[in-house]
């Protein structure tokens, strides 16, 4: 197969492109825009590989998506491009509505005119809104109710998705994975920034009461989950992904802390996230069931793995916080920022 990777720049996306290269003989192009998340340093290695090739451009940009569809003869694409920030989403959502929506609608389209074999919409359990502690996770029945502008933009996107399924027979699975921690996380999401802060003996801040709960996967058990949805999922299915491994913010952050051998005392609790949501756990039996999948990583496993990356990797987690990334950081959690000290 000839597979468009969307976003492979960027966390997941880069992950999954090293996914297809080692465990197939695909050819995987990668068209990210390379925006403030998209990084070639998480492809390093990657540049001369016979069946990959990097292409810098827009998904927005709907002249070059239908080019790349031909010239490279796409079967199938894969599509993580996206803004994917909560924070960043309160402050500037037209930019989120713009590349997470529009930009999905613009890969539908090409997708359909060409008759493309199969279209894989990476969204989010994001779209689902937020539990009661004590609920039943999230299955794929769940009815929609995204709470943030950016997990409205991802719900846009997957009900887009669904339409040109629905209405032209395109062949569209949609993925909803929980959070995903591992390699080559942006260090403005939780534990990344957690490690980073630790690490450099800067306070960690833990948003409002840190009860709340996510549900986290390694990023290499999504990637692999995304991959069997590509090969032996069924057209227009939602298949949930997730690890069953909730856990609320503040004992993670305390378990970092003790895996570092760093002091509780770096724990600052900061104003909580406008509109927060209060839990995340997704219901994955569906995928479990109909292709088989089983994490490969306990909790334990990968967050020991994660760690070590972290400590391994240093100089490229620093190179990210010496640039543009120290304004984000002072903005959000400086004196005056969103999430300035409460105290
Ligand atoms: P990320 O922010 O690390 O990477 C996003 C990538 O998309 C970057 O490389 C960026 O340059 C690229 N990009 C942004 N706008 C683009 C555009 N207009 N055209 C081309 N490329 C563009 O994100 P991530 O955490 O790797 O998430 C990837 C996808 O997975 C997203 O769609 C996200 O909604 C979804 N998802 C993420 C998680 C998670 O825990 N991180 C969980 C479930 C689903
Ligand atoms: O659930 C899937 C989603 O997970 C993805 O769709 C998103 O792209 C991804 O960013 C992630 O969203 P979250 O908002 O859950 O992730 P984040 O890492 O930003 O925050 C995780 C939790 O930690 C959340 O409850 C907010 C809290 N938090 C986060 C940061 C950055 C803090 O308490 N302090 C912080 O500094």
């Amino acid at each position: 197969m000839n597979i468009l990777v969307t976003g492979g720049a960027g966390f997941i996306g880069s992950n999954h492109v090293r996914h297809l290269l080692g465990t197939s003989d695909d050819r995987v192009v990668n068209l990210d825009l390379l925006t403030y998340a998209g990084n070639l340093e998480n492809l390093a290695g990657l540049e001369d590989h016979p069946r990959y090739r990097f292409v810098r451009g827009d998904v927005r940009d709907a002249a070059l998506v239908r080019g790349l569809l031909e010239e490279e003869r796409i079967d199938a694409i894969v599509h993580f491009a996206a803004e994917s920030h909560v924070d960043r989403s309160l402050d500037a959502p037209a930019a989120f509505l713009d590349t997470n929506t529009r930009g999905t609608l613009v890969l539908l389209e090409a997708a359909r005119d060409r008759e493309l074999g199969c279209f894989v919409m990476v969204s989010t359990d994001e779209v689902y809104g937020s539990l009661a502690p004590d609920a039943p996770g999230f299955t794929e029945e769940t009815p929609l109710a995204p709470n943030s502008p950016y997990a409205a933009s991802k719900a846009s996107a997957d009900l887009l998705c669904r339409a040109f399924h629905h209405t032209f027979g395109l062949d569209v699975r949609i993925t909803r994975c929980s959070n995903n921690y591992g390699p080559y996380q942006f260090p403005e999401k939780l534990i990344p920034l957690m490690l980073a802060n630790a690490l450099e003996d800067q306070p960690l801040p833990v948003y409002g009461d840190g009860q709340q709960v996510r549900d986290w996967l390694h990023v290499s058990d999504h990637c692999r989950a995304v991959d069997l949805v590509l090969r032996e999922g069924r057209p227009g299915e939602v298949y949930n992904v997730g690890g069953r491994n909730e856990w609320a913010n503040l004992d993670l952050v305390k378990l970092l802390l003790a895996k570092l051998g760093k002091p509780e005392s770096l724990i600052r609790f900061v104003t909580d996230r406008p509109g927060h949501d209060r839990r995340y756990a997704i219901v994955a039996d569906k995928i479990r069931e109909e292709l088989g999948w089983e994490p490969a990583y306990t909790f334990e496993t990968g967050l020991e793995a994660t760690v070590r990356w972290y400590l391994e990797h240093r100089a490229w987690w620093e190179t990210i916080r010496s640039g543009a990334y120290r304004d984000y950081y002072e903005t959000m959690y400086g004196e005056k920022g969103r999430y300035g000290d409460r105290a």
